[in-house]
Order: structure tokens, then sequence, then C-alpha cells
């Protein structure tokens, strides 16, 4: 599956360069992550776990790296997005992330954040058939109505997730966005593929 060119264009996109092997920051926007993307082949087939520094992204901000062949997005929430998102459990199919879609050290809360309620880390896979949604921050927008709090819509077939990648009820999509494994270096620095007890 091709996800390169899914999120383009949205203006508060952020693309993460990352390495296999050290932090990077994020750069501008507008070059698809695949471009950014060059970890070495020894790396790329061991899986690397991938180290994002978010030290610059901003609320509403989304970062895209790539894991293991997948996409994986990182969204730093500003606090009316946080605040929204205890606001919309009777609309969530999971509200409590009771279906084991991420690590056990992960908590269900709203946020299903580790150590920053702010940032969440998700495979941008949909639950459904596998396309990758949309980041979708905006409140009410008119193509998804008045109820719309901020998330990320699936254009295959119409799933919609909140901004901490739980479904909403009556998407086609059977559960919530995965989480993938994660651990924090310090507050900024977040390596994909580490498992947080082992980190
Ligand atoms: S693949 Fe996302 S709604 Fe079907």
């Amino acid at each position: 599956m091709s996800n390169d060119g899914v999120n383009k264009g949205r203006r508060r996109l952020l693309i993460g360069a990352t390495s296999a092997v050290g932090a990077v920051g994020a750069v501008g926007a507008a070059v698809p992550f695949v471009a950014s993307w060059n970890p070495s082949a020894k790396a790329k087939s061991a899986g690397a776990p991938v180290k994002v520094d978010v030290s610059k992204l901003e609320p509403g901000q989304q970062t895209i790296v790539k894991w293991r062949g997948k996409p994986v997005w990182i969204v730093r929430r500003g606090d009316e997005a946080l605040a929204n998102l205890e606001k919309i459990t009777d609309t969530l199919a999971d509200p409590n992330s009771e279906v084991p879609q991420q690590p056990a050290y992960v908590p269900g809360t709203a946020a299903r954040a580790l150590k920053r309620d702010d940032i969440v880390v998700l495979v941008g896979i949909c639950t459904h058939l596998g396309c990758s949604p949309t980041y979708r921050p905006e409140i009410a927008p008119e193509d998804l109505g008045a109820e719309w709090v901020g998330g990320f819509y699936c254009p295959c077939h119409g799933s919609r997730f909140d901004l901490s990648g739980r479904v909403i009820q009556g998407s086609p999509a059977p559960s919530n966005l995965v989480i993938p494994p994660h651990s924090y270096e310090g507050q900024d620095v977040i390596i994909v593929g580490v498992d947080q007890e082992v980190a």
C-alpha cells in the first residue's frame, strides 16, 4: 500500500525526517515523507526503531514517520482538543480502549498517551480495510459536519476516528487505531518500536 501523498496539502502537517539511528528534527511541509526517510537497507530490513524529536511540534500539528513499512503519526493536541476528547465519549465505540489495540502500558484514557497527554502516537492505517485516514483537526468543517471536533477521516469507506484514534460509532472500522510500541527519552524524544518497559 502506498501512503505517500495521503496528507499532502494539509496546512498543519509537518513531515518528520527521521533516522534509524538518531533523532532528527521535523522539516517544512510539502515534502512527502517517503522522500525524507532513507535508512540503510540493513536498518530497514531489521525494522529498526525510529527516534523522533517532537520538541518543535506545535499544538495541532502532525508529523509522520515510517516504521516497519507503516506510517506512524505523531500528533500534538492543544488544550481545547484534549478537552474535547472527554466530551465525545458517548459517540465512541470503545472509548476506554478496552480492545487491545495498544501496548498494555498505554492507559485507556481519552488521551491514549504515554508520559505527555498532548502527544499521541498512532499507526496510520484504518482498522477497516487498511486505507490511510486523513488528518482533519478542524472543528465542524462543512464536509464532516457540526459534531466534528477534529480527528481522522478515512476516505475509503467513511470511518471516523477522534484525535486519539478512537473509532466513532457507526464507522465501518471495527476498532480503534493501533498504537505502536513506543517510549520516551526525556520529554521530547519518542522512540517508535521500543517498549516503554525496556527503554
Ligand atoms: S478502509 Fe477505512 S473505512 Fe474502509
